[in-house]
């Protein structure tokens, strides 16, 4: 058994009589702890662990801190002085400097897919959050749980540990695949067991998973997500119209049209003339941004066939029943739940607050120790 595993254990275990059940899916490494959730008095729950639950997501980095909430909800962005290497800003003042970088100043942004490209800047730019947040020293001897995306390697989920380690050397690491978190924070009780098919939108990935009986029955990732549909939109508008657009401009262009067949059929935009270098205003037509995101669409359309088409017959009923669950900001593309929801053939719902149900569910996993652990984490 690993330590990671190994440590959760006996966390769960310090709350004694309520024993952690520990599931194992297939064949697979993956493995979901599942730790009763004591009731004090009458009803009431209590919270079993203390800590930070981290969702490091390519776009956004939120955190929560047992006992006070979410204190961080953030763009994954850092601005360093080019000289001295000192941190100028972090999170949204940073990613509001991207593509127009002070002199001297560079903007990171540290992740790339849902994985960590640069391991320095991300330490540094939690450290900056953790600090800002005030969490506390004494944090250090709880656990971090951290969401990540699944079908990341071995030296990716190293390297996420290692930047909470540099954080918190001696906190106990618990790696959760983000549909995990996903299905516990859009109301699925992960301990009630029966089936759910989750659906997470972010800007670097996507991910598909069918949850059953407290664990993953079915996983996958593709490297996908709102960020391919900004480019795709930003290479479409100069393509046609012959402007460059800022990678804002592009992102309020696919949220504000997106695919929805609605009466909106164009809006506005500024970039800079490819030809003239000046700044002009163009409208952009809906059809030219729908188009351009079509391929990802289909991709991640594709990818939640592929995924129904595996499903064990055991779990269908309960799948059609708790419905497709969309979350992630990629879940809030207008008209993608209505394509989905047509190309599956079974009801399909957007979370409630998308961009939070991630953090949301790592909270709960967090606090009341029912969640996702992986074996070969760290
Ligand atoms: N209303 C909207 N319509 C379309 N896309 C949206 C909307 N709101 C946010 N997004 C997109 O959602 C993405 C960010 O979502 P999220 O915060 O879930 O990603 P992430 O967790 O940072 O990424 P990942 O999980 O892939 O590492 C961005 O690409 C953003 O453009
Ligand atoms: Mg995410």
């Amino acid at each position: 058994m690993n330590l990671i595993l190994r440590r959760a254990l006996s966390f769960g275990g310090a709350c004694a009589p309520h024993r952690p059940v520990v599931a194992r899916r297939g064949e697979t490494d993956r493995f979901i702890l599942i730790a009763a959730i004591p009731e004090t008095g009458k009803g009431r729950t209590m919270r079993l662990r203390s800590g930070v639950a981290i969702d490091l997501g390519t776009v956004n980095t939120l955190v929560y801190v047992a006992g006070r909430g979410i204190v961080i909800d953030e763009p994954t962005a850092i601005a360093i002085s080019r000289e001295t290497g000192q941190v100028a800003s972090v999170g949204l003042a940073a990613d509001a400097l991207t593509g127009k970088e002070p002199v001297g100043i560079e903007v990171i942004h540290p992740l790339r897919s849902g994985v960590i490209a640069d391991l320095d800047a991300t330490v540094v730019m939690l450290q900056a959050f953790l600090h800002r947040a005030r969490v506390r020293r004494r944090l250090a001897k709880t656990i971090a749980v951290v969401c990540l995306p699944v079908e990341v390697t071995g030296v990716e989920r190293r390297s996420v540990v290692a930047a909470v380690e540099a954080l918190r050397p001696r906190c106990a690491v618990q790696l959760v695949d983000e549909p995990v978190a996903a299905a516990a924070g859009s109301g699925f009780d992960l301990m009630a067991g029966s089936g759910a098919f989750v659906v997470d939108i972010g800007g670097g990935t996507t991910d598909i998973a069918v949850l059953a009986g407290g664990h993953l029955v079915r996983a996958s990732s593709i490297r996908l997500g709102g960020e391919t549909m900004d480019e795709a939109v930003a290479r479409a508008v100069k393509r046609e119209y012959g402007l460059l657009i800022g990678r804002n401009a592009a992102r309020t262009l696919k949220m504000t049209l997106g695919l929805a067949d609605s009466d909106l059929t164009e809006a506005e935009t500024v970039g800079v003339d490819a030809a003239r270098r000046t700044p002009r205003t163009e409208r952009v037509s809906a059809d030219l941004v729908s188009a351009a995101i079509e391929p990802t669409v289909a991709s991640i359309v594709g990818a939640v066939r592929e995924m129904l088409s595996d499903i064990p017959p055991n779990l269908a009923e309960e799948v059609v029943r708790s419905k497709i669950r969309l979350s992630g900001g990629g879940a809030l593309l207008p008209g993608l739940a209505y394509r989905v929801e047509a190309a599956a053939d079974i009801a399909t719902i957007v979370v409630d607050d998308p961009l939070r149900c991630v953090i949301r569910g790592a909270a709960q996993i967090l606090e009341f120790g029912t969640g996702g652990a992986r074996m070969t984490a760290g």
